[in-house]
């Protein structure tokens, strides 16, 4: 039987793309999943899904900007299930633009949801993780999270700080705690949608026409949790192979 069932994993950002496609894999191998997003009636429609498939979910409405949101999604998973295996850290967004452009706004945005975000349910997950002496913390960076390209510089700096975490975690998590820092290229989801700048979102859409499914991604979180507790799969970058960046 599959390292995947039974087990209790909370994604952040489950109401689309990368999160929703997961939810969808890791449910049909068995996985009890706790769903977070702020759009409640994408979470609803997701949690009826997987029940009506036979899988087991529950929701609660989460942004994962607010610490005692992300607090209580973690509560939530103990509340139903009793404790927490995985956390998937998979909310985020990507409104990239020239610096010159100063879109303040955004570059806060992508501080509080891609980096305090993350780092709100690493807080919320790792006290109970460490009483359970097991848990792993799985990711989402990016390929923008290894290179930098024009318009990616904030972008890229949140990414960049989420690999840093990952390793982070990995290092400190020592024998308990597995880390998991998935780096996908473009995958046709909802993500180029944040971007506000119109000449960035034409060059993104060209890249864009190589995306891949997000079940390729889906697929990389499911190997890196059904992997003994032995084995540590520190680092899965997964790209469309037309994609040259
Ligand atoms: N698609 C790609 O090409 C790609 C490539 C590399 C990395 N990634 C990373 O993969 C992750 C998932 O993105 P995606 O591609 O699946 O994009 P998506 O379809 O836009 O999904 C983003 C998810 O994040 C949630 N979210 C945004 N702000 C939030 C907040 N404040 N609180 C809670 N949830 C929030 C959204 O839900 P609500 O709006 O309902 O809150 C949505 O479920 C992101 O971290 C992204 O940077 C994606």
């Amino acid at each position: 039987m599959s390292e995947i069932n039974g087990k209790v994993v909370i994604i952040t950002g489950a109401s689309s793309g990368l999160g929703e496609a997961t939810a969808h894999r890791l449910a049909k191998a068995g996985a009890k999943l706790v769903l977070g997003a702020r759009r409640e009636e994408r979470l609803q429609a997701l949690r009826d899904a997987i029940v009506e498939q036979g899988g087991e979910a529950i929701y609660r409405v989460t942004d994962v900007t607010e610490r005692s949101q992300v607090e209580a999604l973690a509560d939530a998973a103990k509340e139903a299930y009793g404790r927490i295996d995985v956390l998937v850290n998979n909310a985020g967004l990507m409104p990239l633009s020239p610096l010159d452009q100063l879109k303040v706004d955004e570059w806060e945005q992508m501080v509080d949801v891609n980096i305090k975000g993350v780092l709100y349910g690493i807080a919320a997950v790792l006290p109970t993780m460490r009483e359970q002496h097991a848990g792993h913390i799985i990711n989402l960076s990016s390929v923008a999270g290894h290179v930098v390209f024009p318009a990616s510089a904030v972008y890229s700096a949140t990414k960049f700080a989420v690999k840093a975490l990952s390793e982070g975690i990995r290092q400190e998590g020592g024998e308990e705690i597995r880390s998991t820092n998935i780096s996908p290229g473009a995958v046709a989801t909802e993500l180029t949608t944040t971007i506000s700048d119109p000449d960035t979102a034409k060059n993104v859409d060209e890249l864009y026409e190589a995306a891949i499914d997000a079940d390729a991604i889906a697929r990389a979180i499911a190997y890196a949790i059904e992997q003994p507790a032995d084995v540590d799969v520190n680092e899965l970058i997964i790209r469309p192979t037309k994609q040259p960046l």
